[in-house]
């Protein structure tokens, strides 16, 4: 009786139910939201054979647990400073402008952006060189796939945003153009490693790090619409309504037109709860659903919205401390894990 009574309880919950990605067979439809531990100088790589050799036995043990793991693959662009770059160089940007805001993403105060060095067309080739080789890196390592990292005000968004690029040659000015950068990515990483193993993650509607567009609905769409020429896996989007990384607010804007034009996977994140994640797939808004702050304090999240249990409450004090452990791998699992 009691089986009976939890398969009825799955079928109303639309975010446990299967969905085939690719070659991915996934017994449920929520995901787990990239969240990077450290900021700025202790950010991740993986451009060494050291790095690409520390990653593994990371993979293995997530695969060892049954997960399917991509890597976000992120340059930080001119969210950056002097201090964190080699020879104490300027970061990198599509723009010589410095970020405006004083405050990191989180709302801490003092980040001290330095002012970048405007990418030449020769070292734009560069660095799409650098995404081509992590991702390959990537895959050594054991990932099942990347996601490159075109959101939240980061270097590729930086590309495509008008109120941020400036440039007048062929990768500034119209929407094809700003897109010009993503694009080369996509297509040299899925040249690399093969289409199905490559999702993009986009924040078109968002300002973080001063990185806004006047026109998002046509940036998203267009970028939508190029993205299905190179048949990528999945189109990772953050919802209009997140106007800073952690707060929303409702907005007039929707994901629908880009959900519509975009024919691989579609995952939206931000804010989402069970219920609403359940009412977005159940509308056929999107396919999966990412979970940040809520998986991060609920390590068994699918578990926890399966047999609806109380959810442990995250503690933003330590979403960006560096310790390996603190608020980071230590919040409790539920008791009983069968
Ligand atoms: C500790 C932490 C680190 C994060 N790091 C990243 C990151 O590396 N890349 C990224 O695209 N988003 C990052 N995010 C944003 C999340 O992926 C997600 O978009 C955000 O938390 C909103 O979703 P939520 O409301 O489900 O938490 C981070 C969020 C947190 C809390």
């Amino acid at each position: 009786m009691e089986e009976e009574i939890k398969e009825t309880e799955n079928v109303s919950i639309p975010l446990l139910t299967p969905y085939k990605m690719g070659n991915f067979n996934l017994s449920h439809r929520i995901v787990l939201a990239p969240m990077t531990r450290a900021r700025y100088p202790h950010t991740p790589g993986i451009w060494t054979k050291e790095q690409t050799q520390a990653w593994k036995p990371i993979v293995k043990a997530v695969h060892e647990e049954g997960g399917i793991f991509f890597c976000q693959l992120w340059h930080a662009g001119r969210v950056s400073n002097y201090s964190f770059q080699p020879n104490g160089n300027p970061p990198i940007s599509c723009t010589d402008k410095a970020i405006q805001v004083e405050h990191h993403i989180d709302g801490s105060g003092g980040a001290n952006f330095s002012p970048p060095h405007r990418l030449t067309v020769e070292e734009i080739s560069q660095v799409v060189g650098d995404f081509r080789m992590a991702a390959k890196n990537a895959v050594e390592a054991g990932f099942d796939g990347v996601e490159i990292h075109g959101a939240n005000g980061y270097l590729v968004d930086q590309f495509m945003k008008d109120q941020v690029n400036d440039r007048t040659d062929e990768y500034g000015g119209s929407i094809e153009n700003r897109c010009r950068f993503p694009l080369e990515i996509v297509r040299a990483v899925a040249e690399e490693i093969g289409a199905h193993r490559v999702g993009i993650r986009l924040s078109p509607y968002a300002n973080y790090n001063d990185s806004g567009d006047s026109n998002p609905d046509a940036l998203a769409l267009y970028m939508a619409e190029a993205l299905n020429k190179y048949s990528i896996l999945y189109c990772h989007v953050i919802e209009p309504r997140m106007i800073t990384q952690f707060d929303k607010q409702e907005t007039k804007s929707y994901l629908l037109p880009m959900r519509k034009a975009f024919t691989g996977t579609f995952i939206v994140a931000g804010g989402y709860n069970k219920g609403d994640g359940s009412e977005v797939i159940s509308r056929s808004g999107a396919d999966l659903v990412a979970f940040g702050r809520l998986f991060l304090a609920n390590p068994d999240l699918p578990r926890r919205f399966e047999s609806n249990s109380v959810l442990n409450k995250y503690d933003r004090n330590t979403f960006y401390t560096h310790d390996p452990v603190i608020g980071y791998t230590d919040y409790p699992f539920l008791e009983n894990k069968s």
